[in-house]
């Protein structure tokens, strides 16, 4: 059976770190708030000039070294991003460029929000066990400093941008949950949600970029039980335990949702992997970044059992398996 392996990661962070008490000197909040309620400390902001694109492109740099494979070794390049360079075309095509490749292969782009690495990762899964390809590069990047209201102190001081990367190349498996490789993807969304997180402008509806809006209690309220369920899903669709897992690499939303989430599941918050505190949230950036910085600590190895997680707007929520 073919399987879809992960043959490196890579991550990128912009230079300027915005903390906590450089943000309470800007608007009513305070270090002590945003730590309680959320577990962040700091975050990345990008420059001026520095697009999603460019974060893209240097994680997917390291991606690819870490892979020992060139930019025109990829089939497939998925981008995972709701802060896109422009309307269009893709960023994906983009990072394609920047990337230098003239392999004419294909790149578009997933719009998931905080859930589009796990969509893009299942997108480009298929794309592998089909046969259409043989690897790809699966990117999650995000400039959510540009679509934030920096005045409203609920939203602005969560969020921050990045960018991680991985590439998956084709593999044989005997089918079983024993095969290196993505053991399986389980998506979901409901439109229904849409009012709970969204962006209040759009190309077609108002011709503006819009700012992010969100009702956090009623998100968080979702969050921990649509994310458990579909977790649930998976390990019962691969016929594995909670206690197989040796890497739980969530969404890095909030630290309270991150346990509560665990406490559920029953996975030990030592095999939790948390950047929350350093990264805040990235969106689509949060579990590419988690998985590539334990994967340099070498928490990760190779077999290693690894489950990802995530809920964003939409509402879209999605789980992921992967024997490393
Ligand atoms: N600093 C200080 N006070 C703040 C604040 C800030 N940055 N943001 C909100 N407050 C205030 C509110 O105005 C409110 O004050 P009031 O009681 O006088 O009205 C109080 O803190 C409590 O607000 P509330 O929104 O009920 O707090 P909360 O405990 O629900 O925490 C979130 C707020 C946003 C941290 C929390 O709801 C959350 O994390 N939700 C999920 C968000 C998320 O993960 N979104 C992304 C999903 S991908």
């Amino acid at each position: 059976m073919r399987r879809s392996v992960v043959a490196g990661m890579g991550r990128y962070l912009p230079e300027r770190i915005v903390t906590n008490a450089e943000l309470a000197g800007r608007i009513d909040t305070s270090d002590e708030w945003i730590r309680e309620r959320s577990g962040i400390t700091q975050r990345h902001i990008a420059a001026d000039g520095e697009f999603t694109s460019d974060l893209a492109t240097h994680a997917a740099r390291q991606a690819l070294a870490a892979a020992g494979m060139a930019p025109d070794d990829i089939g497939l390049i998925v981008v995972a991003t709701s802060t896109p360079d422009e309307t269009f075309p893709a960023t994906a095509t983009v990072v394609q460029s920047k990337l230098g490749c003239t392999n004419d292969s294909m790149g578009f782009d997933v719009q998931a929000v905080c859930s589009g690495f796990v969509f893009a990762l299942a997108t480009a899964d298929n794309f592998i066990k089909t046969g259409q390809v043989d690897t790809a590069l699966v990117i999650g990047a995000e400039t959510f400093s540009r679509i934030l209201d920096w005045n409203d102190r609920g939203t602005c001081v969560l969020f921050g941008d990045g960018a991680g990367a991985m590439v998956l190349k084709a593999g044989e498996g005997e089918g079983t949950s024993e095969d290196r490789g993505v053991l399986s993807t389980h998506l979901h969304s409901d439109g229904n949600l849409h009012d709970l997180l969204y962006v209040d402008g759009g190309p077609s509806s108002t011709g503006e970029v819009g700012v992010l809006r969100m009702e956090g209690r009623e998100v968080f309220r979702h969050a921990v039980s649509k994310m458990s369920a579909v977790v649930v899903e998976a390990l019962e669709a691969t016929g594995l335990k909670a206690e197989d897992v040796n890497w739980f690499v969530p969404h890095q939303a909030n630290k309270r949702i991150i346990d509560g989430t665990a406490r559920k599941l029953g996975v030990g918050a030592e095999r939790v992997v948390v950047t929350i505190d350093v990264h805040a949230n990235t969106s689509a950036a949060s579990i590419p970044l988690a998985l590539s910085v334990a994967v340099d600590d070498a928490r990760i190895k190779q077999g290693d059992l690894v489950l990802i997680e995530a809920m964003g707007g939409g509402l879209t929520w999605g789980s992921g398996i992967l024997r490393w």
